[in-house]
């Protein structure tokens, strides 16, 4: 077996001896090798060592005098070396010898093109690294995971055949040269990784530094299509330096001037970018900028300072007005942050490389990260600042009223804000920290699922377009039975698709548990127990599974998880079940499909919709005809198409709820983005497709930011007509709590507080109280209308001998009340006029109006009343009034 070993030394002399020993003592027939040794000019007398062996053995030594460098030496080996295969390993004996033809036979025998002595596959393993190298050496692994497919990238032992150096571009320098060689080959190389243990070394003392560590970083941002050099960098950072002056000095100038924070920060936003602009194209990325305006350029550029701009807003509120630091402070802190995404969204979509750019299938992959990593930094920042809606102040109060289930909903979204607020306070983060968790979990498992399905980059495609269709980018953010209902319902695809497809026993019992905790999370999750039935009769590879315990065994255990909701509603007559079929089965609208169309078409986006359609054709045709697809577009269609066509029928004669059909569509993620990549199958269609999606991404981001900011600090310029009648409780409720207590001042006795609607008023209305303990609170089921959990826990009906507050959206609500059949205008005890005001921000911005109406008390619906009229007369029966009005 012929090959060169190439190992490159910088003071090594004390493990020459040790090395070049255990070397030549293997096996001596299998290994005829040559040792070609590159030294960079050390200073122990390593050369001296080395020329002793090179007397009696095959041993070269090259000596380097340029400035050293690692890559180049090995290079310099490659040139020296006189067979076709190479292999490298350290001199410090952290590479086992023993390992060295296992290394390269691989290569020999022309099965692969590299083979890599790997620490991060099962098997292998690092000694004695002290922790922060451990640390250093991970997080520089998964950096270079994002742009090839390997677990050891960055490994110093490996073998391949020499004719690969010459794609290695010229640039290249640094310590890892391996990643380079993946790289040249675009993804068309065969590559193998052999687990084995790395020593640190246990003479001399390492040569990486931190300037290696830049290099590699620089290295990885321009394999990975994106433009870095220290030198754009640091220039880079001086202009954002002198960008923070100009911002700060004018936001600062315009605070004192008593303008409010949004206009401030964005005044000097934007005063401050068009600064940075012409300093760094003129300047910092000037190779990429031949002096003449580039409309894409500039456009893009407005993209991402946008981006960063919206993003800042919601680090400025959350600082402020959760953490109460000061104005003058928070910006710093704010601006850093924009910083970053500026400076990644410079380097990779403004200015990125360019003569030669990334192959596609690269840039996709950076772009996947970028966006799924924005999109969290998005939803983590304003979880907290941005105020609940409604229904998010209902589940609260699901949460404020605990039991094993609820009426209109399983248990599990009251379960997580009670956890969430028990361990952050009950604002709006510990409410919805819950629904970011979930995102993480569905994101974890979306991408594992894709994996499994297709391949890594397909997964990190689909996972990107996950977080920026809207229903992925919501659940993640808002604390609905949705968030982990999604979550749910993807990890019990991801772990059914193990057990059918891949024949994983145990992975019915993820699938069992995954199972349970969606139903635990909304009803909708029962669909895919069709979806497995009908795959299991459908697929005769799978009929088996019919025979064994595991399907019974995983059937058994989401029983037991979903037997909360059974006991709730066996104790509450089986109102649940039967609310849910009347919602299905109760007053029909009649034929809906195209609502249903036009719901999808939103949730999805509309590129999102024929992407579907795309994806949903190319499964069921099976325009893929190789056999180890059939199964897999068999379990798509299945588990997509079963739930669709549930769907379907229904809204042939009932309109569903807009966002209801979410979650079927995750079992059809992973081909959405596959068909991207499958020009052949697709031809123009994937391309238009994949041309299509860049602005759909870009627009759906960018409009999430807009949303979150005007929600919360406001659009300067933009008033707010589209929020006024469901958001701003908070302000809303200050008003109203000011209210009743102009009515306690006038009475002396502090009013109910009712709000006209099922539960949001009421809901949104104690979750803002600043007493919602002592308030007395209620909805409008206080009249006898139904009003879901508010039936449980407050009084139907009942009179009340207080002052009443009433509390509406919009005055519709009250001439509703007036206009029902068993009215209570007439209960009203001198009802007054219904009134409005209208709710401002502190500083003056007008949010919204909202509706009122006082009365001195509240005699009780018809029924009550009677009750009430009858046990008067009964009780007057018995004993007589004690005194006459
Ligand atoms: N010719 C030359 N020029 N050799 C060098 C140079 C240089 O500039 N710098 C280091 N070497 C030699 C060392 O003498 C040793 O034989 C080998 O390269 C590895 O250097 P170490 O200083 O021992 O590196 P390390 O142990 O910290 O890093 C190892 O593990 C990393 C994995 O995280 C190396 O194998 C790296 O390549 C690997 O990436
Ligand atoms: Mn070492």
């Amino acid at each position: 077996m012929q090959f060169s070993l190439i190992i490159p030394t910088l003071n090594e002399a004390v493990n020459i001896d040790p090395l070049l020993t255990s070397l030549f003592s293997l096996n001596s027939v299998e290994a005829d090798f040559e040792v070609i040794i590159v030294d960079d000019g050390s200073t122990d007398g390593t050369q001296t060592k080395i020329a002793q062996w090179a007397t009696t053995r095959n041993v070269k030594l090259i000596e380097r005098h340029a400035s050293p460098d690692l890559t180049a030496s090995i290079l310099e080996g490659v040139r020296a070396a006189s067979h076709e295969v190479i292999a490298v390993m350290d001199a410090d004996l952290s590479h086992p010898p023993e390992q060295l033809i296992n290394l390269v036979q691989p290569v020999m025998d022309g099965s692969h093109d590299i083979v890599i002595g790997s620490r991060y596959v099962t098997g292998g393993s690092t000694e004695n690294w002290p922790f922060y190298r451990r640390w250093l050496s991970r997080a520089g692994g998964w950096l270079a995971r994002v742009i090839c497919d390997v677990n050891d990238a960055t490994s110093g032992f490996f073998a391949f055949r020499k004719e690969l150096v010459q794609y290695i571009p010229e640039k290249a320098h640094g310590y890892k040269i391996l990643l380079e060689l993946i790289m040249s080959g675009q993804g068309k190389l065969r590559i193998k990784e052999i687990p084995i243990c790395f020593r640190d070394r246990t003479r001399g003392s390492s040569k990486l530094s931190f300037g290696h560590n830049l290099i590699y970083l620089q290295r990885l941002i321009t394999l990975a299509g994106g433009t870095a050099s220290v030198h754009t960098a640091s220039r880079f950072a001086f202009v954002g330096f002198l960008g923070v002056f100009v911002d700060v000095l004018i936001f600062q100038l315009l605070i004192s001037q008593g303008i409010g924070l949004a206009l401030a920060h964005m005044s000097s936003f934007v005063a401050a970018a068009t600064f940075n602009y012409t300093l760094n194209s003129k300047w910092s990325f000037r190779i990429h900028h031949d002096g003449q305006l580039r409309w894409k350029t500039f456009l893009r550029f407005l993209t991402i300072g946008l981006f960063s701009l919206l993003l800042r807003g919601g680090v400025l509120a959350w600082l402020i007005y959760t953490w109460n630091i000061p104005v003058g402070w928070a910006i710093f802190p704010a601006i850093v942050i924009a910083a970053l995404v500026n400076y990644l969204g410079s380097a990779f979509y403004v200015f990125p490389r360019t003569g030669p750019a990334a192959p596609p299938d690269i840039r996709w992959r950076t772009a996947a990260v970028g966006v799924i990593g924005f999109a969290i930094l998005l939803r983590f920042v304003y979880l907290g600042v941005a105020q609940l809606i409604p229904d998010e102040a209902y589940y609260w109060q699901y949460a404020q009223h605990m039991g094993l289930s609820f009426y209109d909903h399983p248990p599990m979204v009251a379960w997580l804000i009670w956890l969430g607020t028990a361990l952050f306070g009950q604002n709006e983060f510990g409410v919805r920290i819950g629904a970011f968790i979930c995102g993480l979990i569905a994101i974890a498992y979306l991408y594992a699922f894709a994996r499994n399905l297709y391949d890594k980059p397909t997964a990190m495609c689909a996972t990107m377009l996950f977080v920026v269709v809207p229903f992925g980018f919501v659940s993640g953010l808002a604390m609905l039975p949705d968030a982990p209902l999604i979550a749910a319902w993807i990890a019990t695809l991801y772990y059914l698709e193990r057990a059918l497809l891949a024949n994983k026993n145990l992975a019915w019992i993820g699938a069992g548990i995954a199972f349970g905790l969606g139903i635990l999370s909304k009803y909708t999750l029962g669909l895919l127990g069709f979806a497995v039935l009908a795959f299991v009769l459908l697929d005769p590879v799978s009929r088996r599974w019919l025979g064994r315990p595991h399907p019974y065994l995983a059937t058994a255990i989401a029983l037991l998880m979903f037997s909360p909701v059974i006991i709730w509603n066996m104790e509450h007559e089986w109102v649940s079940f039967l609310f849910q079929t009347g919602r299905i089965s109760g007053d029909q609208d009649g034929f809906s499909t195209h609502k249903l169309i036009a719901y999808i078409a939103v949730i999805l986006t509309p590129v999102g919709f024929l992407a579907a359609i795309l994806a949903l054709y190319s499964v069921l045709s099976k325009s893929d005809k190789k056999p180890e697809f059939a199964r897999k577009n068999l379990f798509v269609g299945i588990f997509t198409g079963i739930p669709l066509l549930i769907f379907l029928v229904l809204s042939t004669y009932d309109t569903p709820r807009f966002h209801w059909n979410s979650p079927l569509w995750l079992a059809l993620l992973p081909t959405m983005a596959w068909i991207m990549g499958q020009q052949d199958l697709f031809r123009k269609a994937s391309t238009r497709l994949r041309a299509a999606w860049q602005p759909t991404i870009v627009i759906s981001l960018m409009a999430y930011a807009f949303v979150l900011h005007y929600a919360t600090l406001g659009i300067p310029g933009l008033p707010y007509q589209f929020l006024n009648e469901h958001y701003f409780w908070k302000e809303t409720t200050a008003e109203i709590e000011k209210i009743a207590d102009e009515i306690k001042q006038q009475t002396g006795e502090m009013p109910v507080i009712i709000g006209l609607s099922k539960w949001s008023i009421a809901s949104a209305l104690t979750f803002y109280s600043h007493h919602p303990l002592t308030a007395d609170i209620r909805s409008r089921n206080v009249f006898g209308e139904p009003a879901v959990m508010y039936d449980y826990w407050q009084a139907s009906g009942e009179p009340i001998h207080r002052p009443i507050l009433m509390v509406g959206m919009r005055k519709r609500a009250f001439d509703e009340l007036t206009q029902q059949n068993d009215s209570p205008e007439a209960s009203l005890i001198a009802p007054g006029e219904i009134n409005s005001r209208i709710i401002y921000r502190y500083d003056g911005t007008p949010l919204r109006k909202v509706y009122y109406r006082i009365a001195q008390g509240y005699l009780g619906n018809s029924t009550t009343r009677q009750l009430s009229d009858l046990q008067n007369t009964a009780k007057s029966v018995i004993m007589p009034k004690i005194s006459a009005d």
